[in-house]
């Protein structure tokens, strides 16, 4: 039918109502309509902000790293994996240093969108290290999720057992196990992990390669095991998503959360099949690996979209972010990292 055959139809019908009120209901509800689309697109735009920031935590200078770079002294580093892996899934990052007082971090983290606790090979018990900076921002997050605000933390490896520290008490004896898991290895997700924030939504493709294949970097010599959830009363609040079992076969926690904020933990690293390459170490580079382990990022990089806080201006981002500092090559000296941000300069290293 023709444009011309149309508006002819159309006159032959208005021309046979004349009721005025038939037109007024008809255009009402083209008003109801037109409005009612626009309110639906004007909550999803303000619900999701598409422009997140993440706050990385550094960590105590490696001895080794200190080693290669004896004459600067660095205070903390940061893997530039973690930086890249964020970056990849839609995010800027801004560095957090240690050894700050809790100002420091409050004003930091209500401006910026999440936490991202890396993982990497340092004592909890340094003071001003990765725990105290961690237990600050732990209790931060805290207080503002239960004043209703959205802050998601996520914590890999290192930063992953940080939390499940933090969350059980730092005491003398840490909650956690010492154990030794070297490999790439499958999940073992538990009953109801579907039913989980991290994974209702997972693609089956991925749900399916990291249940079938060793596709998950394994390096740790400590775990925290479903025990250590239940000596210090954490399985209210916790909940596990998958398991893995350690070379001699110990049942460790692999991936977590936290039942009412959005805190994640996972013991493997998610970051280093994309971008880490040191030969030795193994690390699983397929396609099926790198698509299933960009799944993480992608995942928290989401819940931190649900964040609002904002920098106060452009030029306060940029003062922040991590593009104010450049990544070394670090392995080509040897490191398992292959590049890393160093901060802090102060002469201060004093490991022997
Ligand atoms: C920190 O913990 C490690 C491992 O438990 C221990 O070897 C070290 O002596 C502790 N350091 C301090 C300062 O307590
Ligand atoms: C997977 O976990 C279940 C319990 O959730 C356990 O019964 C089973 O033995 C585990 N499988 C492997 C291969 O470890
Ligand atoms: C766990 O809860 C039990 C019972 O309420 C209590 O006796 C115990 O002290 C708690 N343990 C810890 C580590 O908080
Ligand atoms: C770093 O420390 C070494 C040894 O203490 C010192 O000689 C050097 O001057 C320091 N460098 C800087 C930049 O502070």
């Amino acid at each position: 039918m023709s444009c011309y055959d149309d508006c002819v139809s159309l006159n032959f019908w208005f021309q046979l109502i004349t009721m005025k009120g038939v037109l007024i209901i008809i255009a009402a509800y083209f008003l109801y309509f037109c409005k009612g689309a626009s309110r639906t697109f004007n909550v999803q735009s303000n619900v999701l902000n598409d422009r997140p920031i993440i706050g990385v935590l550094s960590q105590e200078q490696s001895i080794y790293l200190h080693s290669k770079y004896p004459e600067e002294n660095y205070t903390s580093y940061i893997a530039a994996s973690y930086v890249k892996d964020i970056e990849s899934a839609g995010a800027r990052v801004v560095p957090i240093l240690i050894g700050k007082d809790r100002r420091y971090y409050e004003e930091l983290i209500n401006k910026i969108n999440g936490v991202f606790l890396p993982g990497g090979a340092t004592f909890f018990n340094q003071s001003n290290g990765f725990a105290d900076a961690g237990q600050h921002i732990y209790d931060i997050a805290k207080e503002l999720n239960d004043a209703g605000d959205y802050f998601p933390i996520f914590g890999t490896c290192l930063g992953f057992e940080l939390l499940i520290i933090l969350a059980s008490g730092r005491d003398k004896i840490e909650n956690r196990i010492r154990c030794y898991s070297y490999n790439n290895l499958p999940l073992n997700f538990t009953r109801d992990y579907r039913s989980s924030k991290m994974f209702k939504e997972t693609p089956r493709d991925i749900i399916n390669i990291l249940k079938t294949k060793d596709v998950t970097v394994n390096a740790h010599q400590f775990c925290i095991v479903d025990e250590n959830l239940k000596s210090h009363n954490l399985t209210d609040d916790w909940r596990v998503t998958a398991h893995s079992n350690d070379e001699y076969n110990v049942e460790f926690i692999a991936s977590i959360e936290h039942r009412r904020y959005p805190f994640y933990g996972v013991q493997f690293h998610p970051e280093k099949s994309a971008f880490e390459w040191k030969r030795s170490k193994n690390y699983p580079h397929s396609f099926e690996a790198v698509k299933a382990n960009r799944y993480f990022m992608d995942f928290f990089v989401q819940e931190c979209r649900k964040s609002r806080h904002s920098f106060a201006s452009a030029t306060e981002e940029n003062r922040y972010i991590i593009y104010n500092y450049e990544p070394r090559f670090t392995g080509v000296l040897g490191s398992a990292y292959h590049q890393c941000y160093f901060f802090e300069p102060r002469g201060t290293v004093s490991y022997k």
